[in-house]
């Protein structure tokens, strides 16, 4: 009989756990699967997966068998939350407030079977498998728990992102947020302006390192999703109860769209027509002509992208409804150049270039709406007035959050200090290219996202929390891996689990339940950076950063 692993190892942590010690649930060749209807995506990955990985068939059979999976929908659970019940001579049942709910218990049971149940076939053919006797009561304390990969300044091939959508799976995250758009590179494939991708979707060489480094990867570097890649990508992820939110970033980081339509770009201050993608990092001065032609180029991107990202594609949220328009770190110099700019300005009656941003941040909001869905975009979209039925993604610490949650609107929080994974995770000289402060794995797990500012009605506007990871300096998946990882594992226990305040929270507890973490992250093959440090070939000597100076920010 193999050892299982403790239920209190489950990460993120359960509500509730409860059972006798010592006893155990077999799971084996002749233990038959029942779902209730509305539960099949669970049934068929349990099969896929779990199955795949421990050479379990999970036949078919009676709800009444006594070794038996037996997936049920109850009502009397909230949506996502979930009971697991592992019971000597039943068993193991699992009810879920809805398919999520059913999704989340079954995310759990693999945990409990130990690290083999995260391989894709078994490598112990006649292992015995069990779980320990216990019943688990579990619900998630925030709705959106996001991801956010920056699949623009790198790109990450599909394989990739399909192998991101069942890590955040394992971690019961459920919104794949897709910075599809900047400066660097365009990924989406928009049949009616091929050459956003033909032009768009490569450079030429690429700054290695950041700003301030002085070396260059002098390869081209691109590539996009066809339309039936994002088909996939959203079929994938929704059968895990995940929603993708894509990201078009609009007026700023929009150099690699002007690079391949040069009338959107304010041709009236500059030769647009010169430019080509943009193959260094940080603010890039060639934002969006706010012209009615502009507005229609991009209401052709959005059309095509509603098609792609339907609104239902994960209904026990509702997120899918959400689109993410960007709106961050557009500077205004060319506008304020602009004679084009500056007579929409008067036209308009607006008092100046941030109202300008907001006028054009308000018309796709409009838009949108009157599609049946919702816009998001980073806090910088509150200057200049927020469009009534626009959430934030607040990115600039809390204040942006703060702001928009007193004024009735949905939040995201996404702190640049706590939760962006190109943060360095130690401080040194053999972590690889450190941006920013040094933000480590306890760091993570003493993020709190709801601020102390807002009054429980206000904070109800909180729809939850997002790691954002951002790519300049993250060449491939192993590098993506390597910021990722083990910080989104405390990440999802911040987002899932009930946690005391901040100074209060078990790191020691946490660390040790990771000692199990490790082994199933081994056995998912993710590239994590170990506790003791980098290895060799994760580190990157010579290649510069962007150093800070001085004390980090508390909040
Ligand atoms: C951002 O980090 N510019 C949203």
């Amino acid at each position: 009989m193999a050892t299982p692993e403790g239920t209190t190892d489950v990460i993120p942590a359960p509500r509730a756990v409860d059972g006798p010690p010592g006893r155990t649930v077999p799971l084996d060749r002749g233990t038959t699967l029942w779902a209730a209807p509305g539960t099949g995506s669970t049934e068929r990955w349990l099969r896929a997966t779990l199955g795949a990985a421990l050479g379990l068939p999970l036949p078919a059979g009676p709800e009444d068998a006594r070794n038996a999976v037996r997936l049920h929908l109850d009502d009397t659970l909230e949506p996502e939350a979930y009971r697991l019940a592992a019971v000597p001579g039943r068993g193991v049942e699992i009810r879920g407030g809805s398919p999520a709910g059913v999704f989340w218990g079954a995310q759990t049971l693999r945990q409990m079977l130990g690290p083999d149940a995260f391989r894709r076939a078994p490598v112990r053919p006649d292992a015995a498998h069990a779980v320990p006797a216990q019943v688990v009561e579990d619900a998630p304390r925030f709705r959106w728990r996001g991801l956010m990969l920056d699949v623009a300044r790198h790109f990450m091939p599909k394989d990739g992102v399909l192998r991101y959508v069942d890590l955040m799976a394992a971690h019961k995250l459920n919104v794949l947020h897709l910075h599809l758009t900047d400066d660097q590179g365009w990924r989406v494939e928009i049949e009616r302006h091929p050459r956003l991708t033909e032009v768009g979707s490569w450079r030429a060489r690429t700054k290695f390192g950041h700003r301030a480094s002085p070396l260059w990867e002098d390869k081209p570097h691109g590539g996009h999703y066809t339309r039936d890649d994002i088909r996939e990508i959203v079929a994938y992820a929704a059968e895990r109860h995940i929603s993708v939110v894509p990201e078009v970033d609009v007026p700023g980081h929009s150099q690699a769209a002007i690079a391949a339509y040069p009338e959107l770009g304010n041709t009236d201050v500059i030769d647009t027509s010169a430019l080509t993608v943009w193959d260094n990092w940080g603010i890039n001065p060639n934002v969006l002509a706010p012209t009615d032609n502009t507005l229609r180029f991009y209401e052709g991107v959005f059309e095509e992208l509603l098609e792609l990202f339907p609104a239902d594609a994960v209904e026990s949220t509702g997120f899918s409804a959400f689109v993410h328009i960007g709106g961050d770190e557009c500077p205004k110099e060319q506008w304020r150049a602009s004679p084009t700019a500056q007579a929409r300005i008067k036209e308009l009656g607006l008092a100046d270039e941030d109202e300008l941003q907001a006028w054009f941040v308000g018309h796709f909001d409009r838009w949108l709406s009157a599609r049946g869905r919702r816009l998001i975009g980073w806090d910088e979209i509150l200057e200049g007035g927020l469009a009534p039925g626009a959430a934030v993604s607040s990115w600039r610490g809390y204040a942006g959050g703060i702001a928009a949650a007193r004024a009735g609107h949905d939040v995201v929080m996404c702190p640049e200090q706590q939760v962006y994974l190109d943060h360095r995770q130690a401080p040194g000289e053999d972590e690889p290219v450190p941006i920013g402060y040094v933000r480590t794995l306890e760091d993570v797990y003493r993020f709190e996202p709801v601020p102390p500012e807002l009054d429980a009605e206000q904070a109800r506007h909180v729809l939850g929390t997002q790691a954002n990871v951002w790519t300049e300096v993250m060449e491939d998946s192993a590098r993506v891996d390597y910021q990722v990882f083990p910080r989104l594992a405390a990440f999802a226990e911040v987002a899932w689990s009930a946690l005391p305040a901040p100074a209060e929270r078990d790191f020691a507890g946490f660390e040790r339940r990771m000692t199990a973490h490790y082994r199933r992250l081994d056995a998912l093959g993710v590239g994590y950076r170990p506790p003791t440090g980098p290895r060799p070939w994760q580190r990157r000597p010579g290649v510069l950063g962007r150093p800070v100076e001085g004390p980090p920010p508390s909040r």
